[in-house]
């Protein structure tokens, strides 16, 4: 037994026991000793929503939410931002180390040469209707993806799995920058692998302004943007990439099923959610009786880009983006009229008791769409641009979850409410 413990007393039956503690938890599958009598199941753990319940042991990204702190791999993220590359940050959330000069250039390399996606798949992505949303788009290309790969189902092999992990982080961008071109009906443009990550991604996805060349400060914006969103432990999407991964399906099927996840509203489909509330606002005098009408229902709305299950404070990454967003706009040449209208909500929300009491503050999706919107990529893309970097993150806690001797196939308990035992009736009697 470990020094920490907790006794219990089974006022049913009057019994007493012993559960230990460990890293601040217990272990549910101790309560189960905990019987009536001999044909009782046994104690189990309610959680909706994972509220408090640990579903794994994990050393990828440490989150404290009430001080807003957020590291990865025990590096702040707001230190990762200032000094760091993206693909530097990316092959140390992956491998648990920053790369060393000459592992920097293999890995980068590497993600080069796999950027370019089968001809077929260009054929597949031109079946989509003209209007398709490009996280649907996505959803769709990267599941198809394991098709063209069918050794990715060896999953247990790590030979095959990093081999895959490279695949999925190079052509994201290329499936992303296309779903996008194709909603426009623009032509396809292929990878250029003598540019960095974000600047071929910006260069497919904005090819027809003719001749673009991405501003360094605009790629070097994109890079922050990604090493804020690269992971954020057991969120939702990512919960859902461990519990498909958990079934050893292979990671494009997995990946589809996070970016699914992701598109949600009250996950990554915030950030559109967040500029399509600010156009609806449309101007800073109306802000007042917006959240007004958000308090008293009336709205039909949350406050989109507020809040968040594990920040009880001010979200690290919502920091350095609305720094970052000045950034951009002074390369831009111009500022959104909307961030007007952003920093009046803000101020107000953070004045008013019913956001102070509920402890809502300004999420990472609150600033990143007025940069996406001063960067003129459409307000369809913004969750896309959320799923390119999460796509480590995911790859990252997925392997984690294969070689983690204690996990197994994901598969909840439930408390039955439905019916008793009922015998079927023909259906001239019912
Ligand atoms: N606007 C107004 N009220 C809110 C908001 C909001 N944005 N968020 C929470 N509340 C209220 C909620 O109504 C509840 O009030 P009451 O106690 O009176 O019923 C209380 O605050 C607690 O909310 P909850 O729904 O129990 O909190 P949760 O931890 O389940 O939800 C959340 C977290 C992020 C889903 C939620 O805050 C939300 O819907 N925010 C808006 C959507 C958003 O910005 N999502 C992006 C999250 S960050 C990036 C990501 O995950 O991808």
């Amino acid at each position: 037994m470990p020094n920490e413990s907790l006794t219990i007393t089974d006022n049913r039956t009057g019994k007493t026991y012993e559960i230990p503690i460990q890293d601040g938890t217990i272990r549910t599958m101790d309560l189960r000793q905990i019987r009536k009598d001999e044909s009782d199941f046994g104690l189990m753990g309610y959680d909706p929503a994972f509220m408090n319940t640990a579903s794994c042991r994990s050393a990828i990204t440490f989150i404290d939410g009430d001080q807003g702190i957020l590291r990865y791999r025990g590096y702040p993220v707001n230190e990762l931002a200032e000094q760091a590359t993206w693909m530097e940050t990316a092959y140390l959330i992956l491998k648990g180390e920053l790369p060393t000069a000459a592992e920097l250039e293999e890995w980068e390399s590497s993600i080069k040469k796999h950027t370019f996606v089968h001809e077929n798949l260009r054929d597949y992505l031109k079946g989509f209707r003209y209007d398709a949303h490009p996280m649907g788009v996505l959803v769709s290309t990267v599941g198809a993806l394991s098709t063209f790969y069918p050794e990715a189902k060896e999953v247990l092999n790590p030979d095959l799995r990093r081999r895959q992990i490279t695949r999925l982080i190079a052509k994201i961008p290329t499936l992303a920058a296309w779903a996008y071109r194709h909603s426009r009906g623009h032509p396809f443009v292929y990878p250029d692998p003598d540019l960095s990550y974000s600047a071929n991604f910006l260069r497919m996805l904005k090819m027809n302004q003719s001749n673009y060349v991405p501003h360094p400060d605009v790629v070097r914006a994109l890079d922050v943007l990604f090493i804020l969103h690269a992971d954020h432990e057991q969120n939702c999407s990512t919960n859902v990439m461990r519990s498909i991964g958990s079934s050893q399906a292979d990671p494009y099927s997995a990946i589809a099923g996070s970016i699914a996840a992701l598109y949600g509203p009250l996950h990554g489909g915030a950030n559109e959610a967040v500029l399509r509330m600010l156009q609806q606002i449309g101007s800073k005098d109306k802000v007042p009786e917006f959240v007004k009408a958000v308090k008293d229902g009336s709205a039909g709305t949350r406050l989109m880009g507020f809040g968040h299950r594990v920040y009880k404070n001010y979200d690290p990454r919502a920091k350095v983006i609305k720094g970052l967003a000045e950034k951009v706009f002074a390369v831009v040449g111009r500022k959104n009229p909307l961030l007007d209208v952003a920093l009046e909500l803000e101020r107000i929300a953070l004045e008013d008791p019913y956001f102070v009491q509920r402890k809502l503050y300004p999420n990472v999706d609150f600033y990143s769409g007025l940069i996406y919107e001063a960067l003129e990529i459409p307000v369809e893309m913004y969750t896309v641009m959320f799923a390119i970097p999460r796509t480590v993150g995911w790859l990252a806690q997925w392997e984690e979850m294969l070689t983690d001797k204690e996990q197994k196939i994901a598969r909840p308990r439930q408390i039955y409410t439905g019916y008793d035992l009922r015998s079927y009736k023909p259906i001239s009697s019912r």
